[in-house]
């Protein structure tokens, strides 16, 4: 079987593909006026999907995270994830969301056969998350978390976006929070992009503010798998729950990059800050068309280039993570 390479060496075992690009949440660094939709064409379908989850198996992608926007808005969102979960070779399917629609669907989601959950929680203050988010949605959330705790899934994790000023002294109420739970924590630098450059300059914060204050404090850096993804992960003795710094505008943080996008309506975006899409939708129409799409991404990878321009403030085509799937 060919696995995903590209001309540096780094392999993809690993798509996230966006299934809409909807979201109900304002987050202020993301959509602080609300998603507006544009008009264009609807979004993947599940047949779509289907077939480009089959390509990739194809080439040896072992791992899919859906994503959005919030891919919970989705009615078909199970039955997405259950052939997601028939296709040979997809061993993991992971969700990211925020969490708003867990209490009602996560049971679901879980019996279709999603392995792993990450919700975004920019704050454990119910107040600063209506804030962050435009939505008092705090206490559903948490519920929410709680249940898929006692789900069974392969790992839950917590999104928290850095974000100075507003969320930057929360790690004791963090440390609290993890003391007793089996999850991780994955506070993660906020990212320019086309649309948030004031709000960038105004609340952006080092990660390394938190990973000086861990070390600080005893944590120490664990060593992950080689397919682990760009985040690094601590852990301490007294504490059950892990703590993931993702820190995007770190020296390096590019060559371990194992990320594949498909936006939502089917464009392969092979960074998120890139300045092109490949469109694979005209080859999802059809059963036909496998092989030469299979072709056609093996084929593109090697464009995949070896780090982003974000040090030179190039935010390529991406206006904000909803449009392509954070
Ligand atoms: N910078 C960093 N993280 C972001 N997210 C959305 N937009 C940004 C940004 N500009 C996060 C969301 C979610 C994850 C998918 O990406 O909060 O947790
Ligand atoms: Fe929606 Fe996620 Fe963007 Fe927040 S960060 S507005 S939850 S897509």
């Amino acid at each position: 079987m060919t696995i995903l390479t590209d001309r540096f060496g780094r392999s993809f075992p690993y798509l996230r593909l966006s299934l809409t690009q909807a979201c109900n949440f304002r987050c202020s660094y993301c959509l602080p006026d609300g998603y507006q939709a544009d008009g264009k064409s609807r979004f993947l379908d599940r047949d779509e999907v289907l077939r480009l989850v089959r390509a990739f198996a194809a080439l040896g992608m072992r791992k899919i995270r859906l994503t959005g926007g919030e891919p919970s808005l989705r009615k078909d969102l199970p039955q997405i994830i259950e052939a997601i979960a028939a296709v040979p070779g997809i061993t993991r399917i992971a969700l990211t969301t925020n969490g708003t629609l867990l209490p009602r669907h996560v049971g679901v989601w879980r019996a279709a056969g999603l392995t792993a959950l990450n919700v975004s929680l920019d704050s454990l203050d119910a107040q600063r998350f209506h804030a962050i988010t435009g939505h008092d949605r705090h206490a559903e959330i948490s519920e929410g978390v709680e249940m898929a705790l006692g789900l069974g899934f392969d790992s839950v994790k917590l999104n928290a976006v850095l974000l100075r000023g507003v969320n930057d002294d929360e790690l004791p109420n963090w440390l609290e929070f993890l003391r007793e739970r089996d999850l991780a924590v994955r506070f993660i630098e906020l990212m320019r992009t086309g649309d948030n450059a004031d709000y960038f300059a105004r609340h952006h914060l080092r990660a390394q503010f938190v990973e000086e204050q861990l070390v600080a404090a005893g944590w120490t850096l664990r060593q992950r798998a080689s397919d682990a993804g760009p985040a690094r992960e601590f852990q301490h003795p007294d504490y059950r729950g892990r703590i993931g710094i993702i820190a995007p505008y770190a020296k390096d943080f590019c060559a371990g990059c194992n990320r594949l996008r498909v936006t939502a309506r089917g464009d392969l975006r092979l960074c998120l800050f890139g300045n092109f899409g490949i469109p694979l939708r005209p080859l999802l129409q059809s059963d036909a068309d496998h092989e030469t799409l299979v072709a056609r991404i093996a084929t593109q990878l090697h464009l995949k280039s070896a780090g982003h321009g974000l040090h030179e403030g190039n935010t390529g085509i991406t206006p904000h993570l909803a449009s392509i799937g954070g």
